[in-house]
């Protein structure tokens, strides 16, 4: 209580309590604000279906980090075929650099698909990124990536579903396929 008031008091500007009030309410705001508030279209989770067709490429020897949270629905797919990720509800951009981690594997938001492959490119690591088929067309996406790129493709679309508008079976018009980076796969092409 009185560490409460000392907030409080702290931060009434000229004794206004009124303003202080709004204050106290915007950092309420703040402190429950997720990702998921920054853009509605890319709240979008990977059905199971999206994570199974290619669990074959999948290390198990590997430390798995998922930073792309939505949900947190990726964890317990995960698990449920075996693999224990770290998949936090955290800014992708403050931990990249310091996360300990082998093999990122995730699907992006994709309204910030270009700002998170530069900072996966400077951290150099093995990922498997769901991402829209015309990325590879991109040609800062080219720059970062094609010395060590393979795609897989897959034959039946994965499936995704929404947050707040959940719509059974969708799939998105562009087409997806998994962009794998340094991942040393058999083949750089691989149709499932
Ligand atoms: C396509 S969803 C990923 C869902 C999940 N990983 C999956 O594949 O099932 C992308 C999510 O990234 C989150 N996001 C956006 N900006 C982020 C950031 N800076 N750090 C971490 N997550 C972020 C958003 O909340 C959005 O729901």
């Amino acid at each position: 209580m009185l560490l409460l008031s000392w907030l409080y008091k702290s931060l009434s500007i000229n004794g206004d309590k009124y303003v202080g009030s709004i204050y106290w309410i915007i950092i309420i705001l703040f402190l429950y604000m997720s990702f998921t508030d920054n853009k509605d279209s890319d709240n979008y989770s990977t059905d199971a279906n999206g994570w199974e067709i290619i669990k074959q490429f999948i290390p198990t020897d590997k430390i798995l980090y998922a930073p792309f949270y939505n949900d947190g629905k990726q964890k317990e797919i995960f698990k449920l075929m075996g693999f224990d990720i770290i998949h936090e509800d955290e800014d992708f951009f403050k931990n990249i650099q310091t996360k300990e981690y082998d093999v990122l594997i995730d699907n992006p938001p994709f309204s910030k698909m270009k700002e998170i492959c530069s900072e996966l490119k400077k951290r150099d690591k093995p990922f498997i990124l769901i991402a829209f088929s015309k990325v590879i067309l991109m040609k800062w996406f080219q720059t970062l990536f094609k010395e060590h790129l393979q795609v897989i493709i897959p034959f039946t679309r994965p499936t995704f579903t929404h947050l707040t508008h959940p719509k059974k079976g969708y799939t998105p018009p562009f087409g997806v396929q998994y962009y794998c980076y340094k991942m040393d796969l058999p083949k750089d092409l691989i149709f499932l």
